[in-house]
């Protein structure tokens, strides 16, 4: 195995667990940022926005009818063509059990028709190395994982070697952002139109509540602050658009104090961990909590680390990534490998 890890590997990741079809082809080896050869991402947004949310019948059989050519692009704007790669990542979960197996499906038959090996990633491990694509991250960091499905701290010591310092008691942060734009009517998907309104709002025309803060452990909770809101806006008659605007804010800056708090008590518990500061998932795009945390970082003494906003939203590149870390070292998974909704990166 060491001859593999001599020269860069070239790897192609898909990623089906949710509401975007991805594809993309990394090359490098770890230790050291990669390259993103191409990254394709299909975004199923407009079939679910009439839902509300992600419906995840819809969501499987539109992965089904584009995938296929979502990867032909990946690869032909790579440049590569499969006898190119050193071996196949899907996401084999946690996620939409229909869009897991499809993307899961497709990467075995891909590995089967080329011979190379596959690789089973979980999705989450994808949102916690994808700094490391992009960044020299040595381990062990600091990881928030920001997402639509989950919200926790977690102390990285490997691409496979996780502990858990924190996670939520109820909702995910990026469901708390999907739940109040709905309820605020501002559609979905609900952080970046949460963001969005926001920017023009007063953060302190409500007082919601930070629920947990200054609690000795570092753990969150989102929905008495979701509820909160929802009382607020369904006590004023009509809102307008500048009551839209100041819930947006006073929502956001509830959120910001909440992961700034509980990160801050994670950098001082977690040791080495501490210095350095990542944070992933779609919600690290969101620009007032990436400048709450740089500001804690700076306080803190730790070397903030966030990848890009394509990065952080769900993509194939951190798949690939994902797996070719796993791959260097000598792993690989059997064709067998089963779909899996639920697959915690450590059991909670
Ligand atoms: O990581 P991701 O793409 O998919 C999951 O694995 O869940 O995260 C999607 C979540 C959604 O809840 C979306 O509303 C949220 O990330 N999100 C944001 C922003 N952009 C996406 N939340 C807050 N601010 C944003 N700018
Ligand atoms: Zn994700």
């Amino acid at each position: 195995m060491r001859a593999i890890m001599d020269r860069p590997l070239t790897i192609l990741g898909l990623e089906t667990s949710c509401d975007e079809t991805a594809a993309a082809v990394v090359r490098g080896r770890p230790g050291a940022p990669g390259e993103i050869l191409s990254s394709v991402v299909w975004s199923q947004i407009r079939d679910h926005s009439p839902y509300g949310g992600v419906v995840p019948e819809i969501a499987a059989r539109a992965h089904l009818v584009t995938l296929d050519e979502v990867i032909a692009r990946a690869l032909a704007e790579s440049g590569c063509r499969l006898g190119d790669l050193d071996a196949i990542a899907a996401t084999a979960g946690p996620g939409l059990i229909g869009g897991v197996m499809v993307g899961l499906m497709a990467g075995k038959g891909l590995s089967v028709a080329s011979g190379k090996p596959l690789l089973a990633v979980n999705h989450l491990a994808g949102h916690a190395l994808s700094a490391r694509l992009v960044e020299q991250c040595d381990f062990p960091y600091l990881l928030l994982l920001v997402s639509g499905g989950h919200c926790q701290l977690l102390r990285v010591n490997g691409p496979t070697s996780y502990r858990l310092l924190g996670t939520t008691i109820d909702d995910a942060v990026g469901e708390a952002f999907d739940k109040v734009a709905i309820l605020l009517g501002l559609g979905f998907p609900g952080g970046p139109a949460i963001e969005r309104a926001a920017k023009t709002g007063n953060p302190r025309r409500f007082a919601f509540p930070r629920p947990l803060l200054d609690r000795p452990s570092c753990h969150f909770s989102f929905s008495g602050l979701k509820t909160a809101v929802r009382y607020q806006a369904d006590a004023m008659d009509t809102l307008s658009d500048d009551d839209v605007a100041d819930l947006a804010a006073s929502f956001q800056a509830a959120v910001v104090d909440i992961l700034k708090d509980r990160t801050a008590r994670a950098l001082r518990d977690s040791g080495a961990a501490g210095e350095r500061l990542v944070v992933a998932g779609g919600v690290a795009a969101n620009r007032a909590i990436r400048e709450a945390l740089a500001d804690l970082a700076s306080e803190a003494g730790a070397r903030l680390i966030v990848p890009p906003p394509t990065l952080c939203t769900d993509n194939g590149a951190m798949i690939a990534w994902a797996g070719l870390e796993r791959f260097a070292s000598g792993e690989s998974d059997p064709l067998d490998t089963p779909a899996r909704a639920r697959w915690p990166l450590v059991a909670e």
